[in-house]
């Protein structure tokens, strides 16, 4: 659906419009690294999922837009309540954060009362508030190494990430059996061609996909970590990469050089041939620059949460915004 057609003559310059909507409003747009190109280019700050939540809690502007989903906008939310949020499409969900309903994890949290409970920021702002902690894939494992050994831990949603963890911290946790359906799609067989295709390529791979994909990797980390290897690396090198293709735009930024191969997703539901677009999130695509500026211009949709709810979701986000 084209909301603005920028590309009539006399049509708005959405970038421009954008930039003076910042202005009247003191907004401050917030862009993940999965966002369209276009609008990480008109974004104040672009992060992960850790640098963002504490970019959100310690903002000065009146209006935080989030270019990210759901959840995303949410943490900014609970961290800063008295600000008005904006979302350029409130449908942004996310398959982990759907994949924990709080009812259901209420029972399984209730069902285990000796374990400390980790949650992937990655979930809703109900689970968050049955947690110990939140974590993010950047310090995941820094805050379980903070829990006491011994002490049973409960990890969720993240199957794949709570493996990861394990094997980096050496500590046995319950797993909830979420999953990213875009990280676990990613081909193993694939990616071991690229490989051969191109020896000496550098494989970057988000500890969100399946165990037999981390094990071809030679970086393993959060999007932040996977940009700055190519930061630190050889302005000429190869790189696969194993996440989400938007974080490409940033990579191409940093080492204008360095070549950038996607790696391919399996094959959803046809035989016709690799899938070019299963790699991308379907959420965090819903964000368009035409919804972000009418988001702006209308100050609607706005992320609203109940005070209460606020109020038990936001000490496990402040664990997590004080470790790693
Ligand atoms: P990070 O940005 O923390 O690496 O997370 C990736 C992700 O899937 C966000 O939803
Ligand atoms: Fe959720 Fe996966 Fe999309 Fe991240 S990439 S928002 S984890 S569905």
């Amino acid at each position: 659906m084209v909301l603005v057609d920028a590309s009539q003559p006399g049509a708005v310059d959405l970038a421009a419009e954008i930039q003076a909507l910042k202005k009247s409003l003191n907004a401050v747009v917030l862009a993940h690294y999965y966002q369209y190109g276009e609008v990480q280019d008109v974004a104040d700050f672009i992060g992960d999922s850790l640098q963002l939540a504490r970019e959100a809690a310690q903002v000065k502007a009146d209006v935080i837009v989030f270019c990210g989903v759901h959840f995303m906008a949410e943490t900014a939310k609970i961290m800063s309540p008295d600000k008005l949020v904006l979302l350029p499409d409130l449908a942004a969900g996310c398959s982990l954060s759907e994949s924990a309903p709080a009812g259901p994890f209420a029972e399984f949290v209730a069902a285990h009362p000796d374990h400390t409970v980790v949650t992937y920021v990655n979930s809703s702002a109900a689970v968050k508030a049955l947690s110990d902690y939140c974590c993010t894939s950047s310090n995941a494992v820094d805050v379980v190494n903070s829990i006491p050994k011994g002490k049973p831990i409960i990890f969720a949603p993240d199957r794949f990430l709570g493996d990861w963890v394990m094997r980096e911290t050496g500590r046995d946790m319950l797993l909830w059996e979420g999953s990213c359906e875009v990280h676990e799609l990613f081909s193993e067989d694939k990616i071991v061609d690229l490989k051969q295709q191109h020896p000496g390529a550098i494989t970057l791979v988000h500890p969100e996909c399946p165990a037999p994909v981390r094990a071809l990797a030679d970086v393993i980390g959060s999007t932040k970590k996977l940009l700055e290897a190519v930061r630190a690396g050889e302005p000429n090198a190869t790189y696969v990469v194993v996440t989400e293709p938007g974080i490409i735009h940033q990579m191409q930024h940093a080492a204008p050089q360095a070549t950038f191969i996607m790696a391919p997703a399996e094959i959803r539901g046809n035989e016709q041939g690799a899938c070019t677009s299963c790699n991308e999130c379907p959420h965090m695509k819903r964000n368009t620059l035409e919804k972000l500026y009418l988001c702006m211009r209308d100050q609607s949709p706005s992320l609203e949460l109940p005070a209460d709810l606020i109020k038990r979701a936001r000490l496990p986000i402040e664990r997590m915004l004080s470790i790693g």
